[in-house]
């Protein structure tokens, strides 16, 4: 009779309070109006490492123009990039578009309605898998991310360390007994709990709260403290030097390699370190461009997940009659009309932008 008297994660009420704030403070969002499981698996994947902000007006061109698994599947890899330039972490989209395409070969182009299937899809792991499970097909499965670790950690009142793989499978275990039968709606209010109320960082709104009387961290005056979250190793500093090389009319970029960071993507070519004019000159010689001008320009920084950027960065000016690239270089000369439309430069270089045309 064990687990008839366990003590639950969260209680019955706990959980029927949580579900009523949420039909009442839900915020009106684009992926909320749809149980189409391919629409919210593309949204959980955009909501990943993006802002709900800045995810909607993508998620919303995606839709118009991948309405489909079929279309992702079938969709050529730079208009895949295209339509994920500026959201980051691009291999989210390559991943998306694998699993597309094995969803089109396996499955019928219909995703498995089961956390199991899903979790086998590449990219899929299990908070997108529960998410999926739970909203689109109401299956009975919680889906744990940062924010819902907070909110948990919060409300048991728990100092055990949140960064920690462990306590997440822990508490997926744990959580389980506890979805009720409206899941897809538990799992966007306790999201929804964590980004809207139960926020980082000690400043919970505890007064707004549908658990506080269930919360021993509000309880007991605890949010500042919890929760526990190991520091991260610091990120690795990479000093860089960008080039924005253009004649007027067309504008240089590199094809980066094919794996690792920012793979297959085009990018403003650049060198390792800090290089003076001199230097600058002397690499832009040494990859076949001949500066007619070089200035330097504003540097800039963008932070990776393990790494952070420090660019400097010159403008610089070759003739109009280049015509020295070679293709094999991995450089390319491209129109400036053609770069805005069709090339996808990762959004670390956006800070250079605005040089773009002379
Ligand atoms: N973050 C992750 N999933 C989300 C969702 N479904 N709604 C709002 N924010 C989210």
């Amino acid at each position: 009779m064990k687990a008839m008297t366990e003590k639950k994660m969260l209680s019955d009420e706990a959980v029927e309070a949580l579900l009523a704030w949420y039909r009442v403070h839900r915020r009106d969002l684009p992926w909320r109006k749809t149980k189409d499981p391919y629409r919210i698996w593309v949204s959980e994947i955009m909501l990943q490492q993006t802002r709900v902000e800045a995810v909607k007006p993508y998620y919303e061109r995606f839709m118009r123009e991948l309405p489909t698994v079929q279309a992702l599947a079938e969709v050529s890899e730079e208009k895949l990039l295209k339509l994920w330039e500026g959201l980051g972490y691009y291999s989210r989209a390559r991943n998306l578009q694998r699993a597309a395409q094995t969803v089109m070969r396996d499955h019928n182009g219909k995703l498995p309605n089961a956390y199991s299937e899903l979790r086998k899809l590449t990219g899929i792991g299990d908070y997108t898998a529960g998410a999926i499970a739970s909203i689109a097909f109401g299956e009975r499965v919680p889906a744990i991310d940062g924010n819902v670790l907070r909110v948990l950690a919060r409300v048991t009142g728990s100092y055990e360390d949140i960064a920690l793989p462990q306590t997440k499978k822990n508490w997926q275990e744990a959580l389980k007994s506890c979805v009720p039968k409206e899941a897809g709606d538990f799992t966007q209010a306790m999201i929804e709990l964590g980004a809207t109320v139960c926020v980082p960082n000690g400043e919970a709104r505890c007064g707004k709260c549908p658990m506080a009387a269930h919360c021993v961290s509000c309880m007991k005056h605890l949010t500042d403290e919890i929760p526990v979250r190991s520091a991260k190793k610091p990120r690795r500093i990479i000093p860089k030097t960008v080039f924005v090389i253009a004649d007027g009319n067309r504008t240089v970029l590199h094809k980066r390699p094919p794996t690792g960071l920012l793979a297959g993507l085009y990018e403003l070519p650049n060198a390792e370190g800090h290089l003076d004019e001199a230097e600058a000159t002397a690499y832009l010689r040494s990859i076949g461009f001949d500066p007619l001008q070089i200035t330097p320009i504003d540097p800039a920084k963008h932070i990776f997940t393990h790494l952070e950027w420090h660019m400097n960065a010159y403008r610089v000016r070759i003739a109009p009659d280049f015509d020295g690239v070679d293709e094999s270089s991995g450089y390319l000369l491209i129109d400036n009309d053609e770069l805005r439309e069709n090339y996808a430069v990762p959004s670390a270089f956006s800070a250079f932008s605005k040089y773009l045309l002379f």
